[in-house]
């Protein structure tokens, strides 16, 4: 597939929805559609790396999602562990530096250790930065950077309190604010993700589910924003 390089975002989100529709259309528990979209993440994180899209960030567990039966939560972690385990190898291979945003401190100390690990492993990689969304709110972050504002504001006061100095204050400080999202499964809702980040971004629904969101529908996808004209609110061809 021909994709006009210049042209591609720099920074894709992804909220990885239908992993649970996928396995009640198959008769298989749940979790099997976890399994089955773990391995969706490998094709776009390796895709990503090859065609030079530099950031990529997905909603992998919402702080909503902890309102789901214990079981399949503790599942997810499990998951998330084996993954972190058989990637890294990967990780480091492909110059990937790995990285959270999210109430991290509320997952299960095992995973924790896990994360901080790879995330110092792959700490000087730089082709491509691999966010994971945990426990993540977008609420909750912009709540979290306002107390941390405060509390700096007590040391030494901020004259002028702009969007950029604001920006220091996100889980996403380092990061550019995505230019594509995607949503898999069809629902058209934000659903609480990088809601300060995400202002002027495009975003791409699509039905396919997210276990079936493999190489191809990606592709697509990265297709499509490139014939997209990105206005930020100004007027066409200015
Ligand atoms: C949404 O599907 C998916 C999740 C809440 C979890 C996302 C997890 C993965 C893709 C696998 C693990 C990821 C890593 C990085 C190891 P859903 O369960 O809400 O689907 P439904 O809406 O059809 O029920």
């Amino acid at each position: 597939m021909e994709l006009e390089k210049t042209k591609l975002p720099r920074h894709v989100a992804i909220i990885m929805d239908g992993n649970g529709r996928w396995a009640e259309q198959r008769n298989l528990d749940r979790i099997e559609g976890h399994i089955a979209g773990t391995e969706s993440v490998r094709d776009v994180v390796t895709c990503s790396r090859e065609v030079g899209v530099s950031y990529l960030t997905l909603y992998a567990f919402s702080k909503e999602n902890w309102s789901r039966p214990k079981e399949e939560v503790n599942k997810l972690w499990g998951l998330l562990q084996i993954f972190l385990q058989s990637e890294l190898e990967l990780m480091q291979e492909k110059d990937i530096r790995f990285n959270t945003i999210g109430a991290i401190k509320d997952l299960p100390k095992k995973a924790q250790r896990m994360l901080a690990n790879v995330m110092d492993k792959t700490k000087s990689n730089r082709s491509l930065m691999l966010t994971l969304a945990l426990s993540y709110s977008g609420r909750q972050e912009i709540l979290h950077a306002i107390a941390g504002l405060v509390e700096d504001m007590k040391k030494k006061p901020i004259k002028r309190l702009t969007e950029k100095v604001f920006t220091r204050y996100l889980y996403t400080s380092k990061i550019p604010d995505p230019d594509l999202l995607i949503r898999t499964s069809g629902e058209m809702r934000l659903s609480n993700f990088l809601l300060w980040q995400m202002a002027y971004t495009e975003i791409l629904v699509t039905d396919t589910l997210w276990p079936d969101f493999r190489r191809d529908s990606y592709l697509k996808a990265l297709q499509e924003y490139t014939h997209r004209e990105r206005r930020f609110g100004a007027l066409r061809g200015r």
